[in-house]
């Protein structure tokens, strides 16, 4: 039995700009989604998903992934959740050239689903590195990110970027832009994450942008500066004392950043009424700055506060159904047995 877990993730700056080439700077957060892969005698997949914010669900099926048969799943988003392992064991079955092998997979995930927060990236990085060791092969860990985007990208219809997948794999701060993807210097910046207990349709979201994009040359120019913000953002990173606690003009700094990088993607109407709301509750209650974050639509806003009083106002701000510190994951996906 082989079990790891991988972490979830929020943007500090570029999410929606990063589809048109910009550079975005997504960081891992210690929220982790945990896989158990188990070697099976057949070809049989037996999935089994607990804690994914819903029931718990199992499903079996056999032979190749893609045959999962058409049984009544709970919701969307153990559907989504169900669709994710299924391509995961695909490629590890691909990275471990045993295409018949058979598994015992339980999910487990402390990431809200579909909340922006890279929850299924997550069980796609963790599930690929739980089933190729379970077949005694160890990927080095750009391999792991390539496939699990490769398993995302399917999943998604071919809407992911690398970040998530990227990120969850190497933990940390990461840089994205295209298909270059780098490890970036970062400290341990004091993430507070508010939840409006929804999710956004990322695809829609996304098309949205495109079409305002298409329609307004300064929608194209909005999209640039968020691209700008980002090397702005990156630049004070790499002046920062990486691993430290970082000084207070720098979180206003960023912070200010976030503020700006919030104020672009609601131009671009992809924030939401709770999104704003938790942002503004956040920016009160003192925090040096806060955005909405992933797709965006509902879902999660990060805020930096090194303080509690982010968490605690936004536990009582109208439309936050959950809120809570998320320190920096500094390690990304890791063997637990
Ligand atoms: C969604 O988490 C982030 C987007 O930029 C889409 C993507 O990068 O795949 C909106």
């Amino acid at each position: 039995m082989t079990v790891c877990e991988a972490p979830g993730k929020v943007y500090l700056f570029g999410e929606h700009a990063v589809v048109y080439g910009e550079p975005a700077v997504p960081a891992a957060i210690e929220r982790r989604a945990t896989v158990t892969a188990e070697p099976r005698s057949d070809d049989h997949v037996r999935v089994e998903a607990e804690d994914l914010s819903l029931d718990g669900f199992t499903v079996e099926y056999s032979g190749g992934t893609g045959n999962r048969p058409d049984v009544d799943v709970p919701t969307p988003l153990v559907e989504a959740a169900m669709g994710y392992v299924d391509a995961a064991v695909r490629e590890a079955r691909a990275a471990a050239d045993a295409p018949d092998a058979g598994f015992d997979i339980t999910v487990e995930s402390e990431i809200p689903l579909g909340a922006g927060l890279g929850s299924s990236a997550a069980v796609v990085v963790a599930g690929i590195d739980a089933a190729t060791r379970a077949l005694g092969v160890q990927l080095d860990r750009r391999e792991l990110a390539d496939r699990a985007y490769r398993a995302e990208f399917e999943v998604q219809d071919g809407q992911a970027s690398r970040a998530d997948t990227f990120c969850s794999t190497m933990g940390g701060a990461v840089r994205v832009e295209g298909d270059d993807c780098e490890p970036i210097e970062a400290p341990n910046l004091p993430f507070v994450v508010g939840f409006d207990g929804g999710a956004g349709d990322t695809g829609e979201l996304v098309a949205g942008v495109g079409e305002l994009r298409e329609e307004y040359g300064f929608a194209a120019d909005t999209v640039e500066s968020i691209g700008d913000i980002v090397r702005t953002g990156e630049e004070l990173l790499s002046d920062s004392a990486p691993g430290a606690d970082p000084q207070r003009e720098l979180l206003a700094e960023l912070g200010e950043l976030m503020d700006f990088n919030h104020g672009l993607l609601s131009a671009l109407g992809v924030s939401a009424r709770s999104l704003d709301s938790m942002v503004w509750a956040a920016r009160d209650a003192g925090a040096h700055g806060a955005k909405l974050t992933g797709a965006g639509g509902g879902g999660c806003i990060v805020a930096l506060d090194a303080s509690d009083a982010t968490e605690t106002a936004l536990s009582f701000t109208q439309g936050c159904d959950e809120a809570f510190r998320a320190e920096l994951a500094t390690e990304g996906v890791r063997v637990v047995e």
